[in-house]
């Protein structure tokens, strides 16, 4: 791997006190190339611009997915991946899906302890702060022939960040739009899902929502994802989640949640959820709880589901199942209990500059 440091750290320019989400990018980033049918050697350069020309074929037809990920400071002081195998696979399932090349686990994971390595100092030690990771990947040719590039180029950069929103949020129940439709790219991180999600979302926001709960592309019946996270509600004491089928991404605390919450004995399906059930529950006091689930904002509570025009208020406890769920998860990921599902993986001591 070839390696060039930055002659000039940023880190001590940011207030690591206040971390808007995403904002303030680490010194160094992984760069791999793919050409000629296989991938050239990675290298780990200091931050910077893009280099590519206007042809850049993944502008142009979106052939580009990615992945987020966080590494964690334990208490004591030790670095550590939440998942990253799991990332891994990921990325290289949207990959196949959208033709891109598969990228060798040598490359992502030895390029990552690399750079976490090389940006150790830039992990925050605060609480609800992490490093946020962001692996993609990116069709790189430049023609603009619709089939797919000749040549491709994989990317980690990683940001430290804070929490992703500041409380709960509101949600709406969206009846006109769909995020993924069956056959489609919806259990994939492609760029163009995020990138279809914005006008929808931003209406939301103007009736005074945060985000919107998708539903099913064919009747609008079903729940399926809420805003870039999973969903989960919490109705007469069951914890219920839809189950993942092509339309929905498999979030890695989707699945990490399901494990705790199955180890806690408490009980959860994951089942098709009608908009219906939801809206009953809601007006009969039963609907307890509701929380998306994603890497960024780990546990987000919901305070409100609209409807038809309709708000229904949802119990925001800080003593309740969502708390309690996003506290087992942390104790894990900060060393504060015994990691027994074997998902952290430390960064060697020796190695942290
Ligand atoms: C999530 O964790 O919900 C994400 O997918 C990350 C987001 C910044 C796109």
């Amino acid at each position: 791997m070839k390696i060039e440091l930055t002659q000039q750290s940023r880190r001590s320019s940011i207030d690591f006190s206040n971390l808007p989400f995403g904002k303030h990018m680490s010194d160094h980033m992984l760069v791999c190339h793919f050409k000629d049918g296989q991938w050239l050697e990675p290298e780990i350069r200091p931050y910077g611009q893009l280099e590519f020309s206007y042809g850049l074929h993944a502008l142009h037809y979106g052939q580009s997915a990615f992945e987020g990920m966080k590494a964690y400071r334990k208490d004591d002081g030790a670095i550590s991946m939440f998942r990253p195998l799991d990332n891994f696979a990921r990325l290289n399932k949207s990959a196949e899906r959208l033709m891109m090349p598969q990228i060798p686990e040598e490359i992502f994971m030895g390029g990552l302890k690399k750079l976490l390595e090389i940006d150790a100092d830039w992990v925050p030690n605060a609480e609800d702060h992490s490093l946020y990771i962001r692996p993609f990947l990116f069709a790189s040719s430049e023609f603009i022939a619709a089939r797919q590039s000749d040549d491709y180029t994989f990317c980690i950069i990683t940001c430290p960040v804070g929490p992703y929103y500041s409380g709960s949020v509101k949600v709406k129940i969206e009846q006109e739009y769909t995020r993924a439709t069956g056959g489609g790219i919806g259990y994939t991180k492609a760029a163009g899902n995020y990138g279809g999600s914005f006008y929808p979302t931003a209406q939301a926001i103007k009736e005074g929502y945060n985000q919107v709960i998708w539903t099913d592309h064919k009747e609008h019946k079903y729940i399926e994802e809420s805003g870039t996270m999973n969903l989960m509600l919490l109705i007469d004491g069951t914890f219920l989640t839809p189950p993942l089928t092509d339309r929905i991404l498999a979030g890695v605390t989707r699945r990490s949640i399901i494990q705790l919450v199955k180890d806690q004995g408490w009980p959860i399906e994951e089942r098709a959820i009608s908009v219906e059930e939801i809206v009953s529950a809601a007006r009969e006091g039963r609907l307890q709880e509701a929380f998306g689930m994603g890497t960024a904002a780990v546990v987000s509570q919901i305070d409100t589901i609209g409807y038809n025009g309709e708000n229904f208020s949802i119990p925001v406890l800080a003593d309740g199942k969502a708390m309690e769920i996003k506290r087992l998860l942390n104790d894990i990921r900060l060393g504060r209990s015994e990691d027994s599902y074997g998902w952290m993986i430390d960064l060697p001591v020796g190695e942290i500059a």
